[in-house]
């Protein structure tokens, strides 16, 4: 498995407890999903449940990287099937522990473990099947920060969509970070890019499909690849030890900062790989409020961007040769 993707697996399944349990990401999971619902008509297409003249009786969710949920939750009254992929393990049992503990059947929606993003094993055989093909919407909450080449997503993630099909994400937007104090107020005067502090190479570029990556805050872009622990390497999630998500020691530090490639993006950077991975209609957003976050110790108000992207319509017979 790449390092980027078991780096990935490392620090979520060492979260997966303390993830979403601070009374700030309830109001993360709020903003996303209230911004989220107010906007179904801006991702353009058929939704359930919503009253609309256009609405439609089938609405099948892709929620990759899901986590704990948080698109799931976003999207959940407005589709009516969802299917979730994450590498983390256990992501993935939390995710479905909540949703069998709210009622909803694993015929409605589930979780597996998975990636798609692995060059060397592009089509999963557990995730062939038709149940994880023609999703109407894929959502990708907060995760394409943690991924290596954002391009290769993008288009591994628009084959999983029917033509026509939308692919939607967030993530934070370059520069639009505020310090918080100890209070949680924000301070006056720190905009800026806050999130990570690496020391770098100073320039992120020769990696192929990702050089996306080189508009979008290249100058921390530092993958790191040279300090992965060995002796962690090799598969033992299991027996990862559980960090609270705002740990402030320079170990855990370590271990968030391994699983992010980039902590940013600019709007046009997200504009650039998701039209080069292919998708059309292509828009980003920004929240207008900024959210407050505590990783690692580090408090900040972030700025979170949202970004949507369709597959051609008349994709089908490209992608399927
Ligand atoms: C910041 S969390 C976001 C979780 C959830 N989507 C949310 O918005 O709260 C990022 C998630 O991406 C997952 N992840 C990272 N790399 C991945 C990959 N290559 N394939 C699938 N999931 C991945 C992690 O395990 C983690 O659960």
């Amino acid at each position: 498995m790449a390092t980027n993707a078991e780096a990935n697996r490392r620090y979520f399944d060492s979260i997966s407890d303390s993830y979403d349990a601070k009374p700030w990401f309830a109001k993360v999971n709020a903003q996303v999903a209230d911004t989220l619902r107010s906007r179904l008509d801006w991702l353009g297409i058929p939704f359930a449940n919503t009253g609309a003249s256009t609405e439609t009786k089938d609405v099948r969710l892709l929620d990759y990287a899901c986590g704990t949920g948080l698109m799931t939750r976003a999207f959940g009254p407005y589709v009516t099937i969802t299917r979730g992929i994450d590498i983390s393990p256990n992501m993935v049992s939390t995710y479905n522990t909540r949703m069998t503990s709210t009622g909803l059947s694993p015929d409605i929606v589930h979780a597996v473990v998975g990636d798609l993003f692995d060059k060397s094993n592009p089509s999963p055989t557990e995730l062939s099947g038709p149940e994880w093909h023609d999703f109407d919407l894929a959502a990708v909450g907060f995760g394409f920060h943690h991924f290596e080449d954002v391009v290769h997503s993008a288009r591994q993630l628009k084959q999983r969509l029917r033509p026509g099909g939308v692919l939607v994400i967030n993530d934070f937007l370059e520069g639009g970070d505020v310090k918080a104090d100890e209070q949680g107020r924000m301070i006056e005067g720190s905009e800026g890019n806050w999130a990570v502090h690496k020391h770098g190479h100073g320039h992120g570029h020769g990696h192929g499909h990702g050089h996306s990556h080189g508009d979008d805050g290249s100058h921390k872009h530092d993958h790191d690849h040279g300090h992965e622990h060995s002796h962690h390497s090799h598969g033992h999630h299991h027996d990862e030890a559980k960090h609270d998500v705002t740990d402030n020691s320079p170990e855990f530090r370590k271990k968030m900062n391994d699983s992010i490639v980039v902590p940013h993006f600019t709007i046009d950077g997200v504009k650039n790989f998701l039209t080069e991975a292919g998708f059309v209609d292509v828009d980003v957003i920004t929240l207008d409020e900024r959210s407050y976050m505590d990783f690692a110790g580090k408090k900040l108000w972030r700025t979170i961007l949202i970004a949507k992207g369709r597959r051609p319509v008349e994709d089908r017979e490209k992608s399927e040769l």
